[in-house]
């Protein structure tokens, strides 16, 4: 092709480049959607306890103590407040983390549960916050100097000024999301802009080096901001924030996890599925997908909870580092939060459920169990232990050492734990819209009640699982005798076994077997009243550790289970003969074992507080038939 003149390669260039952004931005929208947080209402139950808890303490902590550092950092008054210590103290490097997960608590505590002081604090906070952005123009807990130290590579005091400002606008943009508030709008845009004048400044090679500094998700909530408002120049900046050198590596299938800060790169992947949904960009799918499967299925304990001193070790050693920092609590939040959004995203993985196997596990071994169930305020433990004779709330001083506390912790991980307490409502139900029917998902058992308004029902789901291996959902019409034709696709975890059976109004259904590791598909005229049994024979299974096939954890149904030690210290993993155990009782998980020559009590990890404990075993012998 010649060119005549030179405004005809302009104008072919012009054309080229609107092509090629076209095609670099074509959204992806999942089909899969969750139910707003008002939709679902859990049951009293082991969960309930847990929400109630932190509810409890969202409405205690003192705002004003909170409002603190933004304040001083801005020129406000602080109004006499002292200020808070632990990671909130004045001079902390991840001082004013804390806040965002406030935010977002107070939100889904309102969104959830109606609370109003939930709702009065979240919009308070917020408001107080655009004082302190009106002062000069942005809005964080430390000085503009300390961006300028970590774009120029030295910061030498440790602080980690962006991952507090994703926490911050992650916590306004919930406020406007469930709220509506135009407030936590403005402030969050005013932000959004800041960031983007920023960074816009630095070349490629500046803004990577600067990513060596943890940014927790700010690729996550810039993508959401764009879907938020449509508005492209918030991708942009997203994508700004794709750290290259964690990524690449990822995007050809490559294991290099070995020695990264295991919760600095969740948060990423999160963001690689937003930015996925937002460019189409297949790059970002293969990211957030092979990072999940390394993570899941190379470095991860049975409880479902990965890294041991906060760090990913290499691929599948397990056995070798039973210590008492594995676990951190924060890495299993966003590992869930990366589950969530890839299941629904990623539409090749059809009706398999090994997503949704894993987030159960880990939610009911690992973060059920994270919070303190003797403590009002439900505070959490930072590292889940795994070493003989471990005991939660107990660890290594630098992690926290015990139980967070009312005003003098503020780790990473209480702000994830408060959370995670005031949304285990949010992955039970899921919906679809297929052309042949509307699905629902039944992906969790979790006594609870949701309101498909859509679809005029009601779905009352009664269980005392993971203690009973029955779930029944009632299905309510509020209009009249038929309650619509729809699919219900119900979650056949792979730890069950063919004899898994789903039944409605006691029949088992004709022609269809409930196959474990797929979702039972059922489509029908559903009448009000309907009740449909699920059954999920559970059985005693060893979870060998992927280096180690003798050493093993176990787990009954979806519970691990730990051997209970009561004060007794262990100095080593302790043999345990395979024949010698029995079940203990009828009605509870309970199993009595004979290890080291005495007789130990097997008990569901999510329970095993105020007591040394013990997940993984020498094993030797078979199981008992
Ligand atoms: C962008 O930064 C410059 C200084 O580098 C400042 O003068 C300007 O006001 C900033 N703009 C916004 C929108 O923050
Ligand atoms: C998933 O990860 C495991 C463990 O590293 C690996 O063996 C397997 O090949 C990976 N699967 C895929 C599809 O990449
Ligand atoms: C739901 O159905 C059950 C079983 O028929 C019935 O006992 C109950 O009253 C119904 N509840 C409502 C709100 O319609």
């Amino acid at each position: 092709m010649a060119f005549t003149n030179f405004q005809d390669v302009i104008r072919l260039i012009a054309v080229s480049l609107i092509l090629l952004s076209q095609l670099a931005v074509s959204q992806v929208t999942p089909s899969i959607r969750p139910f707003p947080l008002n939709r679902v209402r859990l049951t009293n139950s082991r969960w309930t306890d847990n929400q109630a808890r932190t509810v409890t303490y969202l409405k205690f902590i003192d705002v004003e103590r909170l409002l603190y550092n933004f304040r001083a950092n801005h020129g406000v008054s602080t109004k006499g407040a002292a200020a808070l210590g632990g990671w909130d103290a004045p001079n902390f490097p991840f001082r004013t983390h804390m806040q965002g997960h406030f935010l977002t608590a107070w939100a889904y505590c309102y969104a959830s549960l109606g609370d109003t002081t939930c709702r009065d604090r979240a919009l308070y906070f917020v408001a107080e916050l655009a004082k302190c952005q009106a002062s000069n123009g942005y809005l964080s807990g430390f000085p503009e100097s300390d961006f300028d130290l970590v774009e120029a590579r030295k910061l030498t005091n440790g602080n980690v000024p962006y991952y507090a400002v994703h926490k911050t606008m992650a916590g306004l943009l919930d406020v406007w999301q469930l709220f509506d508030d135009n407030t936590a709008r403005d402030v969050l845009l005013k932000l959004a802009g800041w960031v983007d004048n920023r960074t816009s400044k630095l070349s490629s090679a500046q803004m990577q080096a600067m990513l060596g500094t943890e940014f927790g998700g700010m690729n996550d909530v810039l993508a959401d901001i764009y879907h938020q408002t449509g508005d492209k120049r918030w991708l942009t900046v997203a994508q700004r924030f794709d750290h290259a050198s964690v990524f690449d590596p990822l995007a050809s299938n490559q294991d290099r996890l070995d020695g990264l800060h295991a919760n600095t790169q969740v948060p990423k992947w999160i963001g690689a599925v937003k930015e996925y949904t937002s460019t189409g960009a297949s790059k970002y799918l293969a990211i957030a997908r092979n990072a999940w499967n390394f993570t899941v299925n190379a470095h991860t304990y049975a409880i479902g909870g990965n890294s041991q001193a906060e760090h990913f070790r290499a691929p599948n050693k397990i056995s070798g580092y039973l210590s008492k920092d594995t676990a951190e609590g924060c890495n299993t939040y966003n590992m869930l939060k990366l589950t969530r959004e890839l299941w629904m995203t990623d539409s090749s993985v059809g009706d398999k459920t090994h997503h949704f196997d894993f987030y159960e596990r880990a939610l009911i071994n690992h973060m059920l169990g994270q919070q303190n169930p003797q403590d009002k305020h439900g505070h959490i433990t930072y590292f889940t232990s795994l070493n003989p004779g471990g005991r939660r709330g107990v660890g290594p001083a630098w992690g926290g050492g015990t139980w967070s506390t009312d005003h003098n912790s503020f780790w990473c991980c209480q702000g994830t734990g408060i959370e995670t307490n005031t949304k285990l409502m949010d992955s039970v139900y899921f919906t679809k819209d297929e052309p042949s029917s509307k699905v629902l998902y039944v992906n969790l058992f979790t006594p609870s009640v949701l309101n498909w308004a859509e679809q005029s029902v009601t779905i009352t789901q009664t269980t005392g699982f993971p203690v009973e291996d029955t779930t029944t959902l009632l299905i309510n019409s509020t209009r009249g005798d038929s309650a619509g034709n729809w699919a219900l696709r119900i979650r056949i975890p792979s730890w069950t076994s063919p004899e898994a059976e789903v039944r409605v109004n006691g029949e088992k259904v004709a022609g269809l077997a409930a196959v474990p590791g797929t979702y039972f598909p059922l489509q029908r005229d559903w009448k009000n009243g309907d009740r449909v049994t699920v059954r999920l024979p559970m059985f005693l299974r060893a979870v060998p550790a992927n280096d180690n096939p003798s050493i093993a954890a176990f787990a009954y149904g979806p519970a691990v289970l730990a051997g209970n030690y009561g004060d007794t210290v262990l100095s080593a993993v302790p043999k345990l003969a395979l024949d010698t155990v029995r079940r203990a009782s009828g009605d509870k998980i309970e199993f009595e074992v004979t290890a080291d020559s005495k007789s130990v009590r097997l008990q569901p990890f999510y329970d095993a507080h105020g007591h040394n404990y013990n997940v993984y075993w020498a094993t030797s012998g078979r199981l008992p038939a």
